[in-house]
Formats: structure tokens, C-alpha cells, sequence
């Protein structure tokens, strides 16, 4: 224990040493650097901010507006189809499939949307910066909901009640313009989603009590799980790439999973979302952000493919990952047990040249990777405050 430290030492001592000073609590104590890294993935929830690109963000008629449309399957060409087909509230808004089926397969994972507004680059490859634009995707792709624009904004012109609310939320009826009517249906898809938020998990109330120096409380939280906390901001290192409140730095790695999406096709990650995004017209650069000062694009002006972008992914975010199997971008990992031994196993030789420095096989022991587990299952939160719980 590092004793310079008096004030969190003493603290960090109370987790050993029971309130009482009599009945020592089960688990590790924690070195005042770990204890600044636990305090790090809080507090939870973080506070609201509407999205600057989206003149509709926060506003309740939108919202509702966006919830509508969320279910409504009349949105894609077929209309059997709707974005809750494959993001079900249940499951933290996933599907349970290892890849996607909508019109036809696809090649990725399902992600999940609860505290999707945090997000800075959208999708496994990061090829949207906005949420609304992202939105729009999946209403265009022939493998997901396979319409274009001009069908968008005809379902939305034919139904009165959508009409109406489309009316509500912008200020005026659908124009006769199909573009500028599908941007609007993709930014009330992004005001409702915007909502979605996970709830407290006992990691949360964990690591309030130590911020706190309440000893007690933390002491409600299971051994396992504190074992498999001290793993994960110590020799895991897992905090490296899963960080702040999130449990990710919103950046793209490669953990060696591989991105052959089938025979003689592979999946380039980052590489390709890098030029997606740039290329794509509903870019923060682009014409439908409503940020004026379009301070919003700084990121999207400067970004750039490089060769180790290849085979990168977006780190994803570890709350409610409990909820959300099977694991990574191509689904291939059943389990949360599966995807710690992936780290305790991992191949360097499958890392490509410019690959992590940060990953080397963790070697784990049985016990070790269950109380891994156990952590990563602390951080989901119960079903009764859980993700369809409204940040706001
Ligand atoms: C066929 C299944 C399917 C349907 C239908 C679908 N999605 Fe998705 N969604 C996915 C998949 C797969 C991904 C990951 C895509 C990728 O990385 O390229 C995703 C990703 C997303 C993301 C990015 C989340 C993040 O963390 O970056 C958002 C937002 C999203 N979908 C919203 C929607 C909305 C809104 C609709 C309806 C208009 C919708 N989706 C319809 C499968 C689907
Ligand atoms: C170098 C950065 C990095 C480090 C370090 C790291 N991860 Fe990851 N993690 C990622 C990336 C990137 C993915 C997604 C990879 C993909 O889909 O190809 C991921 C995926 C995951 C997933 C799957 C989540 C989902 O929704 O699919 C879990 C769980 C996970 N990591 C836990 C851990 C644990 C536990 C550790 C420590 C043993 C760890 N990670 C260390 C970058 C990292």
C-alpha cells in the first residue's frame, strides 16, 4: 500500500479492515493509484448535454416523435423491419445474434444504444461522427432496412399522425424535398436515442463509497468482483484502452480478433470508416449539421487513415456488457467468460507489425478469469433501473 498517500491510504486500509476496525473484509486492497483509476470510471450517471449538430436534441416532441419511429417498420423498403428489430430494450438494445440479419446478413455485431450519445465516433469502424447520420445508415443499407431517402420521407408524408408529428417537432409539414425530410426523421431518431441510459450498477455504488471513505458500503460489494476490479486496473491493464465513466477512450485498437468476414473478404475496421466518414455527406462538415459555428467537426476535419488502422475497432463501452453477448465486432465470442480468456490467451503473433504494445497474455488462472467475470458482470445494472431508464 503506498503510505504517501495518508488520506486515500487510510481510506484504501478501510477497505481491508472493516468499519469496526474488527472483521477484515475479503479481497484485495487497492494502492492509491488504483484507487484513483476505480474513481475514474465515475461518477455515473453523467450529466445531460444536447448534441449541438441536432436542432431537436433534448426536445421532448422529438423524442416521442423518435420512439415512434424507432418501432415503426414501415421504414424499411419491405416493412417488416424496424430499428427495434434489432435492437431490442431487453438485451441493452441488441439483438443476441453474433452478426446482424436484417434484408440479408451482415457482417457485424450488433451494438448496443443505452449512453450512445457519448459516443464521438458511431458504429464498430467509427464511419459516422453524429449520431443522427448514423441513424440514417441503417435506412438506407439493402442488408438492414434497404429504403433510400425518397421512401423515408414517404412514410412520413402518407401516415397523418406522423405527419403531425414530424410538424410538431420541426416547426412546418414535410417539405416536397426528400433529403432534407429523411435528415430530420434520422435527427428524431437520434433525440429518442439520445435518452437511453444504463441505470446504477453496484460498481457505481462501489465506487461512490470509496469516494466517500464509507467503508460499509463498500464492503457490500462482492469479493469476487473486487478481486476482478484489482485485475482489471492492475495487471490487466484493461483500463489502458476502457476508461473514464464509459469504460472506453472512444478510439480504435486491435485485440487480435480476426477480420476475414468471409471467404476472401475481409473487414478493414478503422481503416475504412476513417474514409467513410470523411466522404460521407452527412458529415459534421457537412451541409444537415445544424451547428452553425461548426466547432463539432474539428475532429472529423482532422482525422486520417493510417496503416495501422487496418483491423482496428472501436473500443466498446463495458456497462451493461453483461446484457449484450455475444462479444465483438464480428459477434465471435459467445460469452463474457470466453472473452476474458481471449486476453489471458492472447496470440502476439495474430497482433499484425504495428499492433498494441499494451496486450501481452495475461496467463490467468481459473479463478482468476472468474472473478474477472464477476467483475464485468458488475457493471450492469439491475433490470428494474436499467437501460430504458431516461437520462433526463
Ligand atoms: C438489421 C439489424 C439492424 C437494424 C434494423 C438497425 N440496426 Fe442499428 N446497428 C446494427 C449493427 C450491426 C450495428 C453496428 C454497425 C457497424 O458497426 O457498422 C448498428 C449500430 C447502430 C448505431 C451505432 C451505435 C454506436 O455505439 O456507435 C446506432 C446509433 C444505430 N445502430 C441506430 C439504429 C437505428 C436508429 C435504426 C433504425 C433506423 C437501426 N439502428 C436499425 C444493426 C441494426
Ligand atoms: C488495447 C486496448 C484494449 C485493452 C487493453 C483491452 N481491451 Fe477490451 N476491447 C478492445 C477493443 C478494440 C474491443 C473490440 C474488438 C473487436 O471487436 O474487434 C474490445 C472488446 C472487449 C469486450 C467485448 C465487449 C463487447 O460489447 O463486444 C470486453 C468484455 C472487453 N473488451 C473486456 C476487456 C478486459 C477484461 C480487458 C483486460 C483484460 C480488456 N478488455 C483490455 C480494446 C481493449
Amino acid at each position: 500500500m503506498n503510505r504517501r498517500y495518508s488520506g486515500l491510504a487510510a481510506l484504501v486500509a478501510g477497505l481491508v479492515v472493516g468499519a469496526t476496525g474488527a472483521e477484515p473484509v475479503a479481497g484485495p486492497s487497492f494502492t492509491a493509484p488504483e484507487v484513483r483509476a476505480i474513481l475514474a470510471h465515475g461518477p455515473w450517471p453523467p450529466p445531460w448535454q444536447s448534441d449541438p449538430s441536432n436542432r431537436v436534441s433534448g426536445q421532448p416532441a422529438s423524442i416521442a416523435f423518435g420512439e415512434r419511429l424507432f418501432n415503426d417498420p414501415r421504414l424499411s423498403r419491405p416493412g417488416t423491419i424496424a430499428c427495434a428489430s434489432c435492437h431490442l430494450p431487453p438485451r441493452s438494445f441488441t439483438d443476441g445474434l453474433p452478426r446482424a440479419h436484417g434484408l440479408a446478413a451482415t457482417d457485424r455485431n450488433t451494438l448496443g444504444l443505452a449512453n450512445v450519445r457519448r459516443q464521438r465516433w458511431f458504429g464498430w469502424d467509427g464511419a459516422n461522427d453524429n449520431l443522427w447520420a448514423q441513424s440514417l445508415r441503417p435506412l438506407l443499407d439493402p442488408r438492414e432496412m434497404g429504403g433510400d431517402l425518397a421512401h423515408v420521407a414517404a412514410v412520413v408524408r402518407a401516415d397523418a399522425d406522423l405527419r403531425e408529428r414530424y410538424r410538431e417537432s420541426f416547426g412546418a409539414p414535410p417539405s416536397a424535398a426528400d433529403e432534407p425530410v429523411a435528415v430530420d426523421v434520422a435527427k428524431a431518431l437520434a433525440a429518442y436515442q439520445e435518452t437511453l441510459a444504463t441505470g446504477r450498477t453496484p460498481f457505481d455504488e462501489f465506487r461512490d463509497a470509496l469516494a466517500r471513505g464509507d467503508d460499509r458500503g463498500a464492503a457490500r460489494y462482492p469479493a469476487p468482483a473486487r478481486r476482478g476490479l484489482a485485475l482489471f486496473v492492475g495487471k490487466g491493464r484493461c483500463n489502458v484502452c476502457h476508461l473514464g465513466p464509459d469504460f472506453t477512450n472512444g478510439e480504435f485498437h486491435d485485440i487480435g480478433i480476426p477480420f476475414f468476414a468471409g471467404p476472401g473478404r475481409v473487414d478493414a475496421g478503422r481503416h475504412e470508416g476513417v474514409r467513410r466518414v470523411r466522404a460521407s455527406r452527412y458529415n459534421l462538415l457537412g451541409p444537415f449539421n445544424d451547428d452553425s459555428t461548426r466547432q463539432t467537426a474539428t475532429a472529423t476535419r482532422h482525422v486520417a487513415a493510417e496503416h495501422r488502422n487496418f483491423g482496428e475497432f472501436r473500443v466498446p463501452s463495458l456497462r451493461d456488457v453483461a446484457r449484450t453477448a455475444p462479444y465483438m465486432h464480428n459477434g465471435s465470442l459467445a460469452t463474457l467468460r470466453d472473452v476474458v480468456r481471449h486476453y489471458s490467451e492472447l496470440d502476439e503473433e495474430r497482433l499484425h507489425a504495428d499492433g498494441e504494445q499494451i496486450l501481452r497474455p495475461l496467463r490467468l488462472t481459473d479463478a482468476e478469469i472468474d472473478d474477472l467475470v464477476a467483475f464485468l458482470e458488475s457493471l450492469s445494472a439491475s433490470q428494474a433501473n436499467s437501460s430504458t431508464s431516461r437520462s433526463r
